[in-house]
């Protein structure tokens, strides 16, 4: 049991061998339950499966989503909630069921933050479990938003955002002030708990992070780590992510 490594020739490279591997358990299973990452990485990817679902009749007719995480504090119409994005770039161009799609509230109330994080990491098991996990990997070493310090075995819960990570968000939100400094995210538990995972990693920026997550000592200090415990890991990287080897 060790992590699987693949370096593919470039970013478009890795982008289609992980959108085959999702296309073939769709395709044996149409009622999958995927785990769905967002950021910059995936980007590609999900294009990749709006072509195959448009060119080669991919139906998500009868699979279940369920993202990772979700920032707090904005409505969930904000332009740079997770629902807004996810919607953008993948939902709304696929046939998938909207009544299948699950992502973490946005502007979830003190009081009721528990039962929401409670209940929405029954509804995942409630599925039978996440077949096919997306990740990407945060400066932090994060997957999902489990900063450094979140244990192995973490559930669904709000999680204070670390400040390189809120940092990194100051493009999209236009100034540190607008960047939410709380979201929700599955636990690494949770990931944990599903039976594929890819990770996905690219660019020079990427290279020191997925080093250490791979070859430093196993901690919670970079949750990325963890996967190295996993039975069906694998990190897809471009060479630059994978220059430091
Ligand atoms: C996104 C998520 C994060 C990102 C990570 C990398 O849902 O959970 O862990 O995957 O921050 O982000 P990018 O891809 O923008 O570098």
């Amino acid at each position: 049991m060790s992590v699987q490594i693949h370096t593919h020739a470039d970013r478009g490279a890795a982008i289609k061998a992980v959108a085959q591997e999702i296309a073939s358990l769709v395709r044996t299973k149409p009622n999958a339950v995927l785990g769905l990452a967002t950021g910059a990485t995936p980007i590609p990817l999900y294009q990749e499966l709006v072509r195959m679902h448009r060119e080669e009749g991919l139906s998500f007719a009868q699979v279940t989503s369920f993202n990772l995480d979700e920032y707090q504090g904005i409505p969930r119409e904000h332009a740079e909630s997770y629902w807004t994005f996810m919607h953008q770039i993948f939902f709304d161009h696929i046939d998938i069921d909207p009544s299948r799609i699950n992502l973490p509230g946005s502007q979830v109330p003190v009081d009721d933050m528990t039962a929401h994080c409670a209940t929405y990491e029954a509804k995942i098991v409630a599925t039978g479990g996440i077949d096919y996990q997306i990740l990407g990997i945060g400066r932090t070493g994060h997957i999902g938003f489990n900063e450094p310090g979140s244990p192995a075995d973490c559930i669904t819960r709000e999680i204070h955002l670390d400040e390189i990570t809120r940092q990194d968000a100051v493009p999209a939100f236009g100034g540190i002030d607008q960047v939410p400094t709380s979201a929700i995210t599955m636990g690494c538990g949770t990931i944990l708990a599903a039976k594929k995972i890819a990770l996905m990693a690219f660019g020079e920026k990427k290279a020191d992070i997925v080093r250490k997550a791979l070859q430093e000592p196993i901690t919670d200090l970079i949750s990325a780590s963890f996967l190295r415990n996993h039975p069906n890991a694998a990190f897809h990287l471009d060479p630059e992510a994978a220059s430091v080897l």
